[in-house]
């Protein structure tokens, strides 16, 4: 049974940056109500009614996964681990984004497919094989009679945006080698519930995953989960390695280490995320306090990082340009744009914040390192930054 937990109100699609604020296009704007359930069965967190996939993963996506360092350096790394532990000969990339895990590898040895047809084309170009296709059934079978099996398919951030997850592991399944592995990470509930950070919250992040889910999940298609990491990236993630239940690979202890640690956290119990919800409204509370104070004693606030995580907190705390200037934002076709629901235009991210910004809000609060080192001198001159994990703080040199 489904139970829904938090309340988030009325949100917009993340990645619909306007263009301008004329009055088509903000009649046109789409809204839907999001709101968070606990499947008590699968132990799942998932948005109650997940929008159109149609309607998110258009030929005008914004992202750019290549755009964070962070990132960059941490799939740099992972790839290196894959080729010592695995030595995959045929590797499938689901939801490869610009690139930046997938240019790690040899292009006769790795093929992607990614739904947005902007994106696609930018590996197509670069002379990478990829697929401009949603991960399904369908689109598997037509990947592997193309090509042929895989022996380790990999996605990052990809899997938690699939409504139907039972279509996305039957395809996994038919897609791998008898031997073959499947590794997936994507943002983390434990990491959630202890953080606080509910704009982890999005029209795409359509499940937030915990090991017991997963297993529980994974129990169905006739996989298994042989090891699993937690990761700090995106503000806290979980990697799992699924096998076919058939294989012989050894399970590492880590599994049960987890698995052990969320029964005692509590992530198979509904009230668990009641209280959570609870200490949502708290924070909610807190930020609008804390905005509107500085913004009575004339400070200038601007937001650092246009991020889907920053929609989903100005449109459930009602924060628009009366507490918030603009938002920066580093990636090219964000700039210029207005962010969705509440209407923050976004500017090209200067070397560093301007001379006349008093505090930064933390959008992009997970690369809260990269940030610090990046804007030494914001700092030191009493610039502030404001976040709302793990709780609403102001952070200041
Ligand atoms: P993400 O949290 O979904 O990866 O999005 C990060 C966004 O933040 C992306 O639009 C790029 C932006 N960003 C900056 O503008 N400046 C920065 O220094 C960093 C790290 C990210």
């Amino acid at each position: 049974m489904k139970k829904i937990f938090l309340k988030l109100s009325k949100q917009p699609i993340t990645n619909s940056y306007l263009t301008n604020l004329n009055k088509k296009n903000l009649e046109k704007e789409f809204f839907y109500n999001l709101n968070v359930s606990f499947d008590t069965k699968l132990f799942l967190v998932s948005l109650s009614k997940p929008i159109n996939p149609k309607k998110q993963y258009t030929n005008k996506y914004a992202h750019r996964a290549s755009e964070s360092k962070t990132m960059k350096a941490a799939f740099k790394n992972i790839c290196q681990i894959f080729k010592k532990r695995f030595n995959p000969k045929k590797i499938l990339e689901i939801g490869s984004n610009d690139g930046v895990f997938l240019s790690n590898f040899s292009k006769k040895d790795i093929i992607a497919v990614e739904p947005c047809k902007n994106l696609a084309s930018i590996t197509n170009k670069i002379g990478y094989k990829t697929y401009s296709n949603f991960w399904n059934i369908k689109n598997a079978k037509k990947i592997i009679k193309q090509n042929s099996k895989f022996d380790l398919i990999f996605s990052a951030n990809t899997i938690s945006h699939i409504p139907n997850l039972e279509e996305a592991f039957k395809s996994i399944y038919i897609s791998l080698n008898t031997d073959g592995i499947f590794v997936f990470e994507d943002p983390y509930i434990g990491s959630v519930l202890k953080m606080n950070s509910y704009d982890q919250f999005y029209d795409e992040h359509v499940h937030l995953f915990s090991l017991l889910s997963i297993k529980k999940i994974l129990e169905k298609y006739k996989l298994k989960i042989f090891d699993v990491e937690l990761l700090t990236t995106h503000g806290g993630s979980i990697r799992f390695y699924v096998c076919k239940d058939k294989s012989k690979i050894k399970i590492s202890p880590n599994v049960n280490i987890l698995y052990l640690k969320e029964i005692r956290l509590g992530l198979n119990k509904f009230q668990t995320y009641k209280s959570f919800s609870s200490r949502v409204k708290k924070s909610k509370k807190k930020l609008l306090t804390l905005l509107k104070k500085l913004n009575k004693n004339k400070k200038k606030i601007i937001s650092y990082g246009a991020t889907y995580k920053s929609t989903t907190i100005f449109n459930y705390c009602n924060i628009d340009n009366k507490l918030i200037d603009y938002v920066s934002d580093t990636t090219k076709n964000k700039q210029g744009k207005f962010t969705p629901g509440k209407h923050l235009p976004i500017y090209p991210q200067s070397k560093n914040i301007s001379k006349d910004v008093d505090y930064a809000f933390l959008g992009a609060w997970n690369f809260l390192d990269e940030i610090k080192k990046k804007e030494k001198s914001f700092l030191s001159r009493g610039g502030k930054f404001i976040t709302h994990v793990p709780k609403v703080r102001v952070i200041s040199k």
